[in-house]
């Protein structure tokens, strides 16, 4: 039976572990085993210097119900880049394990690795990102979670903004770009939105400040008035974006207006439980990547692009709409024969 490895490389996300097991599942539906490598690309590398403790070759005793909906990987992940000597050695533990392919979960730098290790070994992609930044797809797994969070805890710090009068700052991940800010911006409408792809100020900031409220501000905004010290600066810094924004509208404030304040959720967004529709997510793109996998082509990753547009009114399918044939196919697993 040919063995098709899973692994899930770079930063963790809600979802990760919906999509290994909608994985398993899509892959033994089709006469293939999975073999679980642990801890991302490590797991390949060990394998190449014989240490095959990092796979995982029978899945049948594991949990499946509990670990669909559980947050995290329970297959580890690393933050490794596969290029030279590595990715020799990565292709070197990809035949140790006798593997006839891959199913990688990563985000846009693991997928990087994944390219390049897809030209000597079949390889089928699931992008995963809290940050949504993989250009392919309209939307990476652990994107919804991670804002369900952000706009819950928003939510709970608008209680206090408002109780004390105070003007709050809460910073998000998303790395350089603001679609994680923006999500969460619109989710929990907040008064302001601060992301890297817009210019702003200090200055631009006041009157929103002026009174009490809350800004979404995204780790990798930045803006020459606070230095090198906070966001995408000089020195290529990730976060500290809102903190910074705090202490330098409060050396000028009036002692009369609003306290300003920030609060930095981190990694509090990449944990939790996967939402519903991460879940269906993680699984309707495992089925595509089995069956990349089940074909044995490379180099091809999963993606979704239903883009919000517009049709004309006069457009006779405007009606009633019911699945189509390819929906059925992608529930073929569970309806019955
Ligand atoms: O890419 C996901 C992400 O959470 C980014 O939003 C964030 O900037 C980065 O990872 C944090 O990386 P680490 O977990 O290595 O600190």
């Amino acid at each position: 039976m040919q063995k098709v490895g899973i692994l899930t490389a770079g930063g963790d996300c809600p979802g990760l572990n919906s999509a290994i097991v909608a994985s398993i599942f899509e892959l033994e539906r089709r006469g293939l085993q999975p073999v679980l490598i642990r801890d991302g690309y490590k797991g390949l590398l060990s394998a190449a210097d014989g240490d095959t403790s990092r796979s995982v070759f029978n899945t049948k005793h594991i949990d499946r119900a509990l670990l669909y909906r559980a947050g995290g990987t329970f297959i580890g992940s690393s933050r490794t880049k596969l290029k030279d000597d590595l990715l020799v050695k990565a292709v070197k533990g990809v035949e140790t394990l006798k593997l006839s392919g891959l199913i990688i979960i990563g985000g846009d730098g693991s997928l990087l690795s994944a390219n390049r290790l897809s030209r000597y070994v079949p390889v089928a992609a699931i992008p995963k990102t809290i940050d949504n930044d993989v250009a392919a797809t309209d939307v990476s797994i652990g994107f919804a979670t991670a804002v369900d969070t952000a706009v819950a805890s928003v939510e709970k710090v608008q209680d206090t903004a408002r109780s004390h009068g105070d003007f709050f700052f809460v910073e998000v991940m998303g790395r350089r770009s603001g679609f994680l800010a923006a999500a969460t911006a619109l989710g929990a409408r907040t008064d302001a939105l601060v992301v890297p792809e817009s210019s702003w100020s200090l200055e631009s900031l006041l009157p929103f400040v002026a009174k009490s409220g809350i800004a979404v501000v995204s780790e990798g905004a930045w803006c020459s008035d606070l230095g090198d010290a906070a966001g995408r600066g000089p020195g290529g810094k990730l976060g500290g974006v809102a903190s910074r924004i705090v202490k330098l509208l409060s050396a000028t404030r009036e002692p009369s207006a609003p306290k300003v304040k920030s609060v930095t959720l981190g990694h509090v967004l990449r944990g939790g439980c996967p939402s519903s529709s991460d879940r269906i997510l993680a699984r309707r793109f495992a089925r595509q990547a089995a069956n990349l996998a089940y074909e044995g082509r490379s180099g091809l990753c999963a993606k979704i692009n239903d883009k919000v547009t517009y049709v004309a009114l006069d457009r006779v399918e405007l009606g009633r709409k019911y699945l189509t044939s390819e929906d059925l196919r992608e529930l073929s697993a569970i309806l019955p024969k």
